[in-house]
């Protein structure tokens, strides 16, 4: 088959200089299959995505049945749509009881983006709370809410009155006031680091939301559905946000997105005017339908449980190898989601590509290039894991 760099180069949208650029052929479990007849252990699933593998057979078989009745028949929140409708009820089964009621979209980005809007428009308030090294998205209200000042800079003016503290810092929020609409903050940072707060800090943050009136939004696009060991990371810490935002592992490997809150809160979608937040594809059939199979593997399959026992087993390695002096600061997370701090970007960069060399992919996070990313597949087998981690620890000069 002749290569199709030359074209993906040419006719595809470049969003960096050095892109990995692997012409995949086929994915299956944790693996990504080359043209050229080579494997890699995907060791990032895809940026948090294939938590339950790829093109898992249960998700292949839903979308073919869904496929096969009906594609898009009207724009969102009109007709019925039975995957639709299951999923919601199935997740609002799963998720704190204050949720009653989901919103789907197509991706993190826009979940976060209606999140938003929701909170402005039922409380009425302007102003915004972020925190510094927070990611929510590239569409512009998730942008302006980033915590990152060189990705926000080149696109603004973006949303007004937006204001960043910094992460885990309980005294900082004395800032939040009557005019804030809305905090919000992944429970555990991903692109900043794979940053796990105190708990005090996200229960102080309640107790501050709760007094002035604004919501709590958690951003669980990257921590959801049972990649940090439980369904959602919010479970860890036993504080439950007004709305919660979710995508990436959400539709089992297809574009899938949504935010959930109460009845309350949600109906101001539908009044004054009606109509104020609609979309045209979001919850699109074949999604849902995917969605509800991959979440169904993930409870029958026990991936939470996985997730919170492999995560431990592979911390405990990495902190084996950080004890031999080979550059590791930290090794910190929740379940699968790892970061692996470095000491300087010279050593991350060797054990990415080290690690590439040997068939494993791992990653950087975007604000930070001294913590590699280690997020592989809830699905890993035991032979996978051992795979990964001698990777890591022959790319960084380590052993077992
Ligand atoms: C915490 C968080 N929120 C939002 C997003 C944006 O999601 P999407 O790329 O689906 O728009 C991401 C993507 O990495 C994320 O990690």
């Amino acid at each position: 088959m002749p290569s199709k760099k030359t074209d993906f180069l040419n006719y595809i949208c470049q969003t960096s200089p050095h892109p990995m650029g692997l012409e995949i052929e086929r994915a299956e479990g944790a693996t990504l299959y080359t043209t050229d007849g080579k494997s890699f252990l995907d060791f990032i699933s895809g940026i948090g995505v294939a938590n339950i593998g790829f093109t898992h057979p249960a998700v292949l078989e839903a979308v073919k049945k869904q496929a096969e009745k009906y594609l898009h028949v009207m724009v969102y929140g009109e007709h019925v749509l039975e995957p639709q409708v299951a999923l919601a009820k199935k997740l609002v089964s799963l998720l704190p009881d204050v949720f009653e009621q989901v919103y789907f979209t197509n991706s993190g980005t826009e979940a976060n983006e209606g999140a938003l809007k929701l909170a402005k428009k039922y409380t009425g308030r302007k102003k915004l709370i972020s925190f510094e090294n927070s990611f929510h998205g590239d569409s512009q209200g998730s942008c302006a809410v980033t915590g990152r000042e060189m990705y926000r800079k080149p696109f603004e003016p973006l949303l007004p009155g937006v204001s960043f503290l910094p992460f885990n810092d309980v005294n900082a929020l004395d800032a939040l006031n009557e005019e804030v609409a809305a905090v919000i903050t992944e429970p555990i940072q991903g692109e900043g680091g794979m940053r796990v707060p105190d708990t005090a800090f996200l229960f102080k943050l309640r107790e501050r939301c709760d007094a002035r009136g604004a919501l709590l939004i958690f951003d669980e696009v990257q921590t959801g559905f049972a990649r940090t060991g439980k369904l959602f990371a919010m479970e860890h810490f036993g504080v439950t946000p007004d709305i919660v935002t979710m995508a990436k592992g959400m539709g089992g490997g297809m574009p899938l997105g949504g935010f959930a809150a109460s009845k309350k809160i949600m109906a101001t979608f539908s009044q004054n005017p009606p109509l104020s937040h609609v979309t045209t594809f979001g919850g699109h059939p074949v999604s849902c339908a995917a969605g509800r199979a991959g979440l169904e593997v993930i409870l029958k399959e026990g991936l939470v449980e996985k997730a919170e026992a492999d995560g431990q087993y592979i911390t405990k390695q990495l902190r084996h190898l950080a004890g031999q002096n080979i550059g590791i600061r930290e090794v910190r997370g929740k379940g699968l989601m790892i970061g692996l701090e470095v000491e300087n970007a010279d050593i991350a960069e060797r054990c990415v590509q080290g690690a590439f060399e040997r068939g494993v992919i791992l990653g950087w996070t975007l604000h930070s290039d001294t913590v590699i990313r280690i997020m592989p597949p809830l699905i890993l087998s035991k032979d996978e894991i051992g795979c990964g981690l001698n990777a890591i620890a022959e790319a960084l000069g380590g052993s077992f």
